[in-house]
């Protein structure tokens, strides 16, 4: 029986991006998982939806309408599934613009194998923070002339050094013992010049940590060779997009790995996947990567035991074996999935 306190406890206001592609089924999933975690433990939520990219713009003629804005400015969280971005042309990613709109700086996620999945690499545990708001990945883009076009990089000390805090403060407060920052600085002197600048400075800062620096494409082959001699990669916002999805592989893909865009007002939760269009609407998606972000979330709104409901009941669903989702090795859906864990949580408890 919850205590009284529990019971009249507030429920928590989230901003709920279902997004499109899978997103509203592994949304849904996971909605359903944690409303189950919250009965155990007495949190409650209160989600606020809101609709993002093209399904908004059919909607309200806005790719982000201005209530999705001040949901989060006033929730100052979100959960949000992914949103298809068109290649090419058409509307700016919804992503980066909702990273750049909150500021949100500090793009965290760790890779972890889930107990119990066999996969190639088993036991990797690695993290990667990697900056969220400049770089190439920020797409401030010219045509200069027909046939001529330009991408600006754009890096700076306040974004370099801010990012290489939040790597080593956490490195501190969670007893990581090794940084690596990852880099093109033999051939973009300046930019990642500056980059590796700013990290070396708050390094000085921290050195209880070992601090190492390695070229992004012998970073990707070391990766591949030997993860585990790597604890914290610090990146910059292109590179550790491209290396969040190499990492994911360790882990079993994908659908496994979660993320968490943190800044100093607000924090938007999301998987490092995308709107996967390929299997979208066959209840073939694994929400387990937007379901690890729903445990971030859960601890940074201080729910650390429905978070470890939630996430003992998956880590046994893991180690059953029996009710998993395609992409790692399985035979069930979306829903069955989200079923076996929600079942979990009475033999966990
Ligand atoms: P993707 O991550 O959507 O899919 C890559 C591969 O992984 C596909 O084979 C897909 O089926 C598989 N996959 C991804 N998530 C899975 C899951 N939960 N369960 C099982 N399999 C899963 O990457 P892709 O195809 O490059 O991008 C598709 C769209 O998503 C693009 O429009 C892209 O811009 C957008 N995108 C959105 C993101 C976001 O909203 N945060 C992040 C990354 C991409």
């Amino acid at each position: 029986m919850n205590s009284l306190a529990e019971q009249v406890k507030q429920a928590h206001r989230i901003t709920l991006i279902p997004g499109d592609g899978i997103g509203p089924e592994v949304t849904e999933a996971v909605v359903a998982i944690l409303e189950a975690a919250g009965r155990k433990t007495g949190c409650s939520f209160d989600w606020h939806r809101h609709d993002a990219g093209a399904d908004a713009f059919e909607k309200s003629g806005e790719y982000i309408p201005k209530a999705l804005y001040q949901s989060i400015e006033q929730n100052r969280v979100a959960l949000k599934g992914p949103v298809t971005t068109p290649i090419g042309g058409g509307f700016a990613s919804i992503n980066v613009t909702l990273r750049k709109k909150f500021d949100l700086y500090a793009n965290f996620r760790p890779i972890k194998n889930l107990p119990g999945l066999k996969t190639n690499y088993p036991g990797v545990d690695l993290i990667i923070f990697r900056e969220n708001t400049e770089d190439l990945y920020a797409g401030l883009e010219v045509m200069v002339v027909p046939g001529v076009a330009q991408s600006l990089k754009i890096i700076t000390e306040k974004g370099s050094t801010r990012i290489a805090k939040a790597a080593f403060e956490y490195a501190r407060k969670h007893g990581r013992k090794r940084i690596h920052a990852i880099h093109k600085a033999n051939i973009m002197k300046l930019t990642d010049g500056l980059f590796l600048d700013c990290a070396r400075k708050v390094a000085a800062g921290f050195p209880e940590i070992e601090y190492k620096e390695h070229i992004v494409d012998n970073t990707c082959m070391q990766l591949v060779l030997n993860p585990y001699q790597y604890d914290i990669l610090l990146t910059e916002n292109l590179y550790g997009d491209i290396l969040s999805d190499l990492c994911s592989a360790f882990v079993g893909g994908l659908g496994l790995v979660p993320g968490a865009n943190l800044g100093a007002e607000c924090a938007v939760f999301e998987a490092v996947h995308g709107s996967a269009p390929d299997i979208a609407g066959k209840d073939l998606a694994n929400p387990t990567a937007l379901l690890q972000s729903a445990v971030l979330m859960l601890h940074h709104i201080d729910e650390p035991a429905t978070a470890d409901v939630v996430q003992q009941a998956l880590e046994h669903v893991y180690g059953e074996g029996k009710t998993l989702t395609r992409d790692v090795g399985g035979s069930s859906g979306t829903r069955a999935f989200a079923d076996a864990v929600i079942d979990a949580m009475s033999s966990t408890r």
